[in-house]
């Protein structure tokens, strides 16, 4: 049996230039999609999958977040002076437990290996989940769910993977596969970004992990990989020896909302599940299509 993964660590201390100018002064992580922002949507699955503590990594003007789940009095206070309960119900779900919350910073952004790197002392020696909140899953279970599902069964490090096209390999982690088992695979080896060419397969790595803290000894040598940034899969690659390596197809659609297109293709998708919306999407899909 494996342990219990009780923590998840969000990542949100990049930059976010492909949205610029929206993410200048707004983290990118908190652009929403229909009426949530990503950040609500990640922390939620989080909490769906039995996470108890959540640790985010944030940076230089990312303080919108921490105010997204705090108690805002005032505002709760012309809420029920207004009898907008149900508004309120919403604020009051929001709330993380306390003490259960943690923020730490990233000062500089170099790579996700080393944002996850920088929450070491709260991880401690226990696996743990990392949420890239732009990758945002619709799924009738949550992504993270179905892994932990899955993980007494793996144990070691446990991805989501989809198969993608060739020709964007090099903008994945891609997994050298050894044997697929229905929607497991098992894998010996990964590589950041491979150039199609000799990219191992397609199955690439989104941005759902559950780890095997030895990663993080990994990371405390902070090498330089891919793109110039301290690489989470460079250092996942180093334990592969003494590690079990499994990726997970999940069942849901992912959508990349740190691009403009997924960012689009998530609010149609979206809005057109949602009971209250549904119709009007539908129509003004209609009323755009070719
Ligand atoms: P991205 O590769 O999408 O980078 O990071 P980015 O800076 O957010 O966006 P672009 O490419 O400039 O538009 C994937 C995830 O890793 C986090 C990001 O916040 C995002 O959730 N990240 C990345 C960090 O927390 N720190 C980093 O140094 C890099």
């Amino acid at each position: 049996m494996s342990q219990r993964v009780r923590k998840a660590v969000f990542p949100v201390g990049g930059l976010g230039t492909r949205f610029l100018p929206a993410t200048k002064a707004m983290p990118k992580e908190m652009l929403p999609v229909v009426d949530k922002p990503l950040i609500q949507y990640a922390v939620d699955e989080a909490r769906e999958a039995g996470i108890e503590e959540m640790i985010f990594v944030t940076g230089r003007g990312k303080t919108a977040i921490e105010n997204h789940f705090d108690r805002d009095i005032e505002l709760e206070q012309v809420l029920k002076s207004r009898g907008k309960t149900a508004e309120l119900d919403d604020l009051q779900a929001l709330m993380l437990d306390a003490g259960n919350v943690i923020y730490t910073r990233q000062q500089e952004a170099i790579g996700l290996g080393h944002a996850v790197w920088c929450a070491r002392h709260w991880i401690g020696d226990e696996p743990f989940a990392v949420l890239l909140a732009d990758d945002l899953v619709q799924a009738k279970t949550g992504c993270l769910k179905q892994m932990i599902d899955r993980y007494n069964e793996t144990g070691g490090h446990l991805v989501a993977v989809e198969n993608v096209p060739r020709e964007h390999t090099n903008r994945y982690g891609v997994l050298d596969v050894v044997e697929t088992k229905g929607n497991l695979v098992k894998a010996r080896d990964l590589v950041e970004k491979p150039d199609p060419a000799v990219a191992p397969s397609t199955m690439s790595i989104i941005g759902r992990y559950i780890l095997d803290p030895s990663v993080i000894k990994e990371l405390d040598r902070h090498d330089v990989g891919a793109g110039g940034e301290i690489q989470l899969t460079d250092a996942m690659a180093r334990t592969l020896d003494r590690v079990d390596f499994h990726g997970l197809q999940f069942d849901g659609t992912r959508f990349d909302c740190g691009s403009k297109r997924g960012f689009l293709e998530a609010t149609i998708s979206f809005a057109l599940e949602r009971p209250d919306l549904s119709d009007a999407m539908q129509d003004i899909v209609n009323r755009y299509a070719k």
